[in-house]
């Protein structure tokens, strides 16, 4: 059931103090569908005690996995040997794009798998033709019908597979598909996100012989078997990289920890070139700002780009900065929704296709909005800690699928917001 909660969120004085990151959603996500791969039991460490983890553990339950999310040590201990091949109900598959995730895995245990086509969301179509291209590639025959995709195959056989696009969930998927699969793979124009890297650590920890992680060419030789093990999984660089862009927006000063600067890199470079000030300290990275701020033009694009995952964010900084700016969404084709709910709060961005023209105004003035995704919830509130007054966002059940406890951590540095039901 979905919680229809509400943040009040009142124009708030700098943030100051420190913001502790959580484990990367989108490294949790394709990790725990990785458990499918084994019967043996796994240990996923720094895992976020989100919805969208929730809704995954309970797919892999209903699968048959036995796992148990030990919150407060943010464990997941996870045992997929009793899975069976079961079709899992619309109603929770729908719920979490990521769910398709459990097909590559599914299809390299069992050599079937009938899962139903994730729908599109907010932010755009959501194809998943790059997926089902990887697994035909190695060998599975494809069926779609009536909402449902049904992929068979005998046995897999390592194949070169090159993706139009390096889609993370393509690539995270195929990998999957390939690491028990006879042969070589070689995936090329993947997908380098840090989140690919983290799967691809995870996997060879099992056993599974896999190159080039991180590059846009991976190759990999199948094996016959992988292993349990424990894995600890990365700091989340979108969580991370939010809490930078609120230090700027309120002119206070962050210090966040449990970081991996070279993840956030882009983001530190566009938040200087706004002459915000970023020092990076090892596993923490101060952001701080008192003069006037700069407007600066952002592009997105697949990593090390700057990511559309900070898009909304970032819109929302350069919407009470001096100067005008443009944004280029180049990833998804509808990602302009928090546009709408900016302009009711003051701001002046123009929508042009895939670009957003964001002229700074003065100041924001508080009112009620809604989220619309988790990126464009996460905005409303960075520019409701900035608008004068008070803002109420609506359907904040979008923001907490990801990022844990976000009104406890920005309460401990001073924001005034409080979750009504
Ligand atoms: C992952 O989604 C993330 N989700 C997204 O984060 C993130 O925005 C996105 O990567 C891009 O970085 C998870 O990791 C769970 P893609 P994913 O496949 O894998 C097109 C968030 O806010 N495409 O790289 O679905 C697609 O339409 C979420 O945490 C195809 O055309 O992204 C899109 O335009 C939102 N065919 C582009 O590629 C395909 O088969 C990028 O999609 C697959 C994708």
């Amino acid at each position: 059931m979905i919680v229809m909660g509400k943040f009040v969120v009142e124009k708030s004085g700098p943030l100051k103090g420190e913001v502790v990151v959580d484990g990367a959603k989108n490294s949790a996500l394709p990790v725990l569908a990785a458990t499918i791969l084994t019967g043996e039991e796994c240990v996923i460490e720094n895992v976020p005690f989100l919805k969208d983890v929730e809704i995954m553990l309970k797919l892999l339950d209903l699968l048959g996995a036995e796992s148990e999310f030990i919150a407060d040590e943010k464990k997941v201990i996870i045992n997929c040997g009793k899975i069976e091949n079961i079709s899992l109900p619309y109603e929770l598959v729908k719920k979490i794009r990521a769910s398709f995730l459990i097909a590559g895995p599914l299809l390299s245990r069992f050599g079937c798998v009938k899962i139903q086509m994730p729908g599109g969301c907010q932010i755009g179509v959501r194809p998943v033709d790059l997926h089902l291209k990887g697994f035909s590639l190695l060998g599975a025959d494809i069926k779609q019908e009536h909402g449902s995709i049904e992929i068979n195959s005998n046995v897999l056989k390592g194949d070169n597979i090159y993706l139009d696009f390096p889609s993370v969930g393509a690539t995270e998927n195929i990998i999957m598909a390939a690491v028990l699969a006879k042969g070589e793979t070689n995936i090329s124009n993947c997908s380098v996100e840090p989140e690919i890297v983290d799967l691809v650590n995870f996997l060879s920890k099992m056993g599974a012989k896999i190159e080039g992680a991180g590059t846009d060419t991976i190759k990999i030789i199948g094996v016959s078997k992988l292993s349990g093990v424990k894995h600890k999984i990365i700091s989340d660089r979108i969580e991370a990289g939010t809490y930078m862009i609120g230090a700027a927006a309120t002119k206070g000063d962050l210090l966040i920890k449990n970081v991996v600067c070279e993840h956030l890199r882009p983001v530190t470079a566009k938040l200087k070139d706004m002459n915000v000030n970023v020092e990076e300290r090892g596993s923490e990275i101060r952001v701080y700002s008192f003069g006037d701020l700069i407007n600066t033009d952002i592009k997105t694009l697949p990593f090390p780009g700057f990511p559309t995952d900070m898009q909304a964010p970032f819109m929302s900084l350069m919407a009470i900065t001096k100067g005008t700016a443009i944004i280029n969404e180049t990833i998804f084709e509808n990602r302009f929704m928090h546009v709408g709910e900016l302009n009711r709060m003051g701001a002046d961005i123009k929508v042009e296709s895939k670009s957003a023209i964001v002229k700074g105004v003065d100041k924001l003035t508080g009112t009620q909005v809604k989220a619309t995704d988790l990126r464009a919830g996460a905005a409303l509130i960075i520019s409701a800690l900035a608008a004068e007054g008070e803002t109420e966002i609506s359907d904040i059940y979008h923001i907490e699928r990801g990022y844990c406890n976000i009104e406890d951590k920005l309460r401990k540095v001073g924001a005034k917001i409080r979750k009504i039901e």
